[in-house]
């Protein structure tokens, strides 16, 4: 085991779990020699490509964690990545490289900053410097990321760029632009200020030191060179988050020209908490917490600088520090969900956080597989079963007046012992997203269910738009207001889908559902 894979082991069983116990210890039913047991409890193997996912991004081979330097440029979008190509485990992390021209078709792109001897390559972001600030060339990007130090564990924080639209990406050869001479900060990322015309960059403080407390720093320069502190956002005003990393910092509109900033904070290994608040270029303060998606399977999420129609668009790693090395094992690991678009309301007296996926998703809708309007279901109806509707690539839109059941839900990646069940729950107003009988079992910390208040919309109707990719479903719920993302290994028949009532009557007022496929 390599000094860094210890290390990554030992820092989230810690903050995860509040203990010692490694993850080996918290056994999986993936055994990381290419094969899964499933829930027959037989061992077969894994096929690298029944669980890769269609319009998701996932790695060449390897492995993947977060997203990096996301960044659009000259008519592509940028999505680096922590990227080991040597390894299905963390490890040896590089930033991997891709770019699309519409969020879903991506190009590889190669891997971009290589790991040195003692020094590996962690998390960052990405800007387009448009007035040459830095001196490295007007537009060049200017890619910023920890330098984690292999033997101390000393982070400190670094300047890469590229002059060619990210074709080839140089270290730059003064770094560290802010030194360190401790370990555990981590992630810088950096905005354009546009009040004064500066830069500030956000990076987390992830374990207090002698003079500086636990939470995101914030930094202000002009040239992305020299940096100077400015203030911290205090972690412990969260009470229960013990380990932050990966900050994003960005202003959105409300309503009447006010605004609102967001600060988007990945928390103890596998949750992921929008900050709403204010930020007046030194200080953010927090009006209130929003959990971004209510999933196991959200985390490091990220969003692009310089997105061309002016929308905040953040995708996140679909995976959980929990087990992330404990899930069945094809050759390559890690998925980024689909890229969603984060937009902020009033609703009554707080402002609130909605998400959608981006925009561009619905040019993958291919065959319509069904389409049902005003449909009553009665307990022990299958409509969609009898059409044989089926499929492992989806886009499914509906709307659902509960009625008098008890429970209204839909099951996806069917078959004849497996399933994975979205339900809504008249009495307690929750939804609940059920993955214990969705196929290979990793995630033997939980019961498998993920679930989140969710009170039906002003017309009675509950709004789901569940997205399923070969391992993965995510769900969006009335309108953006709830999301979550889970990881799924079913076999590969099993591909059904159902819906069902229990005890009582419900509507179904409209149900589409269209095979997704990318177009390039
Ligand atoms: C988050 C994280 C980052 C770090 C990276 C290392 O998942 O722990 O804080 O930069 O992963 O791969």
């Amino acid at each position: 085991m390599t000094d860094e894979l210890d290390r990554r082991t030992v820092l989230k069983t810690t903050a995860v779990l509040g203990t010692s116990t490694t993850l080996a210890g918290c056994r999986g039913l993936s055994r990381g020699d290419g094969t899964v047991t499933d829930t027959t409890g037989a061992t077969r193997a894994a096929d690298s490509e029944e669980y890769r996912p269609v319009y998701h991004f996932t790695p060449p081979s390897g492995w993947l964690n977060d997203p990096n330097g996301m960044v659009y440029h000259d008519g592509a979008y940028h999505l680096f990545y922590q990227y080991n190509p040597d390894d299905t485990d963390w490890g040896s992390v590089h930033w991997g490289h891709a770019t699309s021209e519409d969020l879903f078709n991506w190009k590889n792109q190669g891997s971009k900053l290589e790991p040195e001897d003692d020094v590996l390559q962690f998390s960052g972001g990405a800007v387009v410097d448009s007035e040459n600030t830095s001196g490295f060339g007007r537009d060049s990007l200017v890619l910023t990321y920890t330098g984690h130090h292999r033997d101390t564990r000393i982070e400190d924080q670094r300047l890469a760029y590229s002059t060619d639209g990210g074709k080839s990406v140089t270290k730059y050869a003064d770094n560290p632009v802010i030194p360190s001479n401790s370990p555990d900060f981590r992630d810088p990322n950096v905005f354009r200020y546009e009040p004064d015309d500066s830069w500030r960059l956000v990076v987390s403080r992830v374990s207090a030191t002698n003079d500086r407390p636990a939470g995101i720093e914030i930094y202000r320069s002009e040239d992305l060179h020299d940096w100077t502190y400015e203030s911290t956002y205090e972690k412990r005003a969260i009470h229960d988050a013990t380990e932050w990393e990966c900050p994003d910092l960005y202003e959105l509109p409300v309503k009447g020209g006010d605004t609102k900033w967001v600060l988007t904070v990945s928390a103890d290994g596998g949750r992921v908490d929008h900050l709403v608040g204010e930020f007046d270029g030194t200080d953010f303060s927090l009006d209130r917490r929003v959990v971004a998606d209510k999933g196991h399977d959200y985390y490091a999420a990220m969003s692009w600088a310089n997105e061309p129609q002016d929308r905040r668009i953040a995708l996140g790693w679909m995976n959980n520090w929990r087990y992330a090395e404990e899930i069945p094992d094809p050759g390559w690991r890690g998925t980024m969900t689909v890229p969603r678009r984060v937009t902020l309301v009033e609703d009554g007296d707080t402002v609130d956080v909605r998400q959608s996926p981006a925009g561009e998703l619905t040019t993958l809708r291919g065959t319509k597989l069904t389409s049902l309007d005003s449909e009553r279901l009665h307990s022990g109806d299958e409509p969609l079963a009898n059409e044989g509707v089926s499929g492992r690539c989806l886009d499914i839109e509906m709307a659902i007046a509960p009625g008098n059941a008890d429970t209204v839900g839909l099951d996806v990646r069917k078959g004849e012992e497996q399933q994975t069940t979205i339900s809504y729950h008249t009495d307690t107003e929750m939804l609940l997203f059920d993955r214990s009988k969705s196929g290979t079992y990793f995630d033997t910390a939980s019961s498998g269910a993920t679930s989140a208040d969710l009170q039906p919309m002003d017309d009675g109707t509950i709004s789901l738009r569940v997205l399923v990719d070969r391992s993965s479903v995510e769900v969006f719920a009335n309108d953006g207001r709830l999301a979550m993302s889970n990881l799924i290994y079913p076999d590969w028949q099993s591909d059904g889908i159902s819906l069902f009532t229990e005890n009582g009557d419900a509507e179904i007022v409209s149900l589409d559902v269209w095979e997704l496929s990318l177009t390039q």
